[in-house]
């Protein structure tokens, strides 16, 4: 097979010659105007960002960690506080709520979905010995888990709860976007992103106003008003002028991408079997950041696909509670659906701009690990 024959596992050069027109133009626009922090382009997508999620408070950051961090700092999560959250979503929820001083509590996961579900959570809750401070729901892969009712059980108990959507902007339950469930909710807009930047960032939001002024302090070093500190957790983490000037630009595309990658899904759906499970649901609340096969013998379905010409990744090979933290080391815990997932999911190519061609040789190339 010829390197022009591979299907690469993601290619952000392929993005449409008039959106790439258009972030030229853009660019150019904020290279122009002598503003590149805080600036007119940041409002206008925060503002433009509230819209599209319904959502009354949204706040621009560098990245989607530091929104985990700030937005467990916002509900109150604090040294010494325990968090709920998975092990099977690349340990960004864990790493934030370790900066906070705070201990995950993990919780497996749905051997259907790979996503948290009540049940489970309840049962983490029963088992434990503190009531812990929050949830974080990571919405993984692009699909979500039952929010609305893991809301309810927390605020029950008083649990704040965070919603993860770095994986999930733009998916949907009952027409309301994923994030607007929970308390308080974050996003990456990391490149290879649904809706990714040309560089790093990230965005809080929520409609309690309250929270969504906390996180704004806490981004800009916890000042109340310049150079005056009122507030802890400051840090400096804001989304330039640039990177939002590129998401002002793509944010009209998003439900179109979406919509693409749904029916990429779809097919290789129809090519699932269950020597090669695809997960993921057939609707709104599936918006398929990626396409995560769930195959018995991974080292073997890597390999057959790789002479198909199609690249793979894992997302993830270590669940979190198996990370070697030189200190604090999570405890020993047992999570048996994260644990075999985390040696059974494959990830194959899933960006809108696949052509039919190519969707076509992953969707054969999948049934063929069933045949
Ligand atoms: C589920 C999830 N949460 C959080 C993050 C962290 O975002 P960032 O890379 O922008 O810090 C990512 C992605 O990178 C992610 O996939």
């Amino acid at each position: 097979m010829s390197p022009a024959d591979r299907i690469p596992f993601n290619d952000l050069s392929r993005m449409e010659p008039a959106v790439k027109r258009e972030i030229g133009t853009a660019i150019q626009r904020v290279v122009d105007s002598g503003w590149y922090v805080l600036g007119p382009e940041h409002d206008a997508f925060e503002a433009e960002l509230g819209a599209y999620l319904g959502a009354s408070e949204v706040v621009l950051l560098g990245n989607g960690t530091d929104a985990l961090e700030i937005a467990l700092a916002a509900v109150g999560v604090g040294t010494g506080d325990t968090v709920v959250t998975v092990a099977n979503a690349g340990a960004y929820a864990t790493i934030a709520i370790r900066q906070m001083d705070a201990t995950p509590l993990y919780c497996d996961v749905s051997p259907e979905t790979l996503l948290m579900t009540p049940e489970l959570f309840t049962t983490v809750l029963d088992a434990a010995q503190v009531v812990p401070k929050a949830v974080v729901v990571t919405h993984l892969y692009g699909g979500m888990a039952r929010v609305d009712e893991i809301v309810a059980i927390a605020h029950a108990r008083g649990i704040a709860v965070v919603e993860d959507c770095a994986q999930s902007l733009g998916a949907q339950v009952d027409g309301r976007q994923a994030g607007t469930f929970g308390d308080i909710a974050t996003t990456s807009f990391y490149p290879t992103k649904n809706l990714g930047a040309l560089g790093d960032g990230g965005a809080i939001f929520t409609n309690n106003a309250e929270l969504g002024t906390l996180a704004r302090r806490m981004r800009q070093y916890g000042w109340a008003s310049k150079y005056s500190i009122e507030f802890d957790h400051g840090r400096n983490s804001r989304l330039d002028e640039m990177q939002a000037a590129v998401l002002r630009v793509k944010l009209p595309h998003l439900d179109r991408w979406n919509a693409r990658r749904r029916d990429i899904h779809a097919q290789y759906r129809a090519a699932s079997s269950a020597a090669a499970r695809v997960v993921g649901a057939p609707d709104a609340s599936f918006i398929a950041h990626l396409a995560v096969a769930v195959v018995a013998d991974r080292p073997a379905a890597k390999a057959a696909l790789a002479e198909l010409g199609i690249s793979t990744d894992v997302h993830y090979p270590i669940p979190d509670h198996q990370q070697r933290f030189p200190t604090r080391r999570p405890a020993p815990v047992s999570l048996p659906v994260t644990e075999r997932a985390a040696t059974e999911v494959l990830s194959v190519p899933m960006f809108p701009e696949l052509s039919d061609a190519e969707v076509e040789r992953v969707s054969a190339a999948l049934a063929s690990l069933g045949a």
